[in-house]
């Protein structure tokens, strides 16, 4: 079977003016469809750059990076942008959600952007999974952290992504609302057969995957 993921000596390296800044420093990591990874590792290793580069949302130095199938390298910024909106859902610590929307109008955009229209049973098992049908019509500064974690969640796994990327999905949430959302993420990962990738500094996060990837220095260490 092909891996859904598959990075070979990926490298990143920043210039800030004069200074070059090696955010990955060869990375080569594999995912079969349907695992759950839990990156790790201390501030600044590049786990962020390494979800960035396999969302198609910043470009590698040099490496290859294949997501089900399709080479990063060969393909132009809007293939790429086309291919993120249809096979890739990203969660972040943040829960960028707009602010004067509703919690479902905030889903629904999702499904919107991608333009295949409004799926009403997907729109169902993802609402119900997340246990946010009695929020649906708050707007985000009425809902707890946890619940505006979760919209995010639900808006991006509406459109079905294959892949699911999440920067520090607990990042911002108290003990009890990361295990509700930890395992909402498990749940998704169970039930749909998602392919999670999810950064994470909290070990309880980690302990819920199927495989923890460590880094450091721009390299994975352990796997
Ligand atoms: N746009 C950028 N321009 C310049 N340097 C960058 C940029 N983005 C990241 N870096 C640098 O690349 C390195 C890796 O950053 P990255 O955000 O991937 O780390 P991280 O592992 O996600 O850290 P954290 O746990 O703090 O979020 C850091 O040294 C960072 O300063
Ligand atoms: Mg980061």
């Amino acid at each position: 079977m092909e891996p859904i993921i598959a990075t070979q000596d990926l490298k990143k390296i920043f210039r800030v003016g004069k200074v070059e800044v090696p955010a990955l420093r060869g990375v080569d990591l594999v995912a079969q469809e349907g695992e759950f990874l839990a990156v790790v590792g201390p501030s600044g290793c590049g786990k962020s750059t390494l979800l960035h580069v396999l969302g198609g949302l910043t470009s590698p130095t040099s490496g290859s990076v294949f997501v089900d199938g399709n080479d990063f390298s060969t393909m132009t910024d809007s293939d790429r942008t086309r291919f993120r909106r249809h096979k890739i859902g990203f969660v972040f610590q943040r829960f960028n959600l707009l602010p004067t929307l509703t919690a479902r109008q905030n889903i629904n955009i999702a499904q919107h952007i991608q333009g295949n229209g409004y799926n009403p049973h997907r729109f169902d098992a993802v609402v119900d999974m997340l246990g946010i049908r009695e929020k649906l019509e708050y707007k985000p500064y009425a809902l707890s952290g946890g619940e505006q974690q979760r919209v995010a969640i639900a808006r991006a796994v509406i459109c079905e992504p294959k892949i699911l990327l999440a920067d520090e999905p607990t990042g911002n949430l108290d003990t009890e609302n990361s295990q509700v959302v930890l395992n909402m993420i498990r749940a998704l990962n169970r039930s749909f057969r998602q392919t999670i990738l999810m950064i994470t500094h909290n070990p309880e996060a980690a302990a819920v995957a199927d495989r923890v990837v460590r880094m450091r220095d721009g390299r994975i260490v352990s796997d």
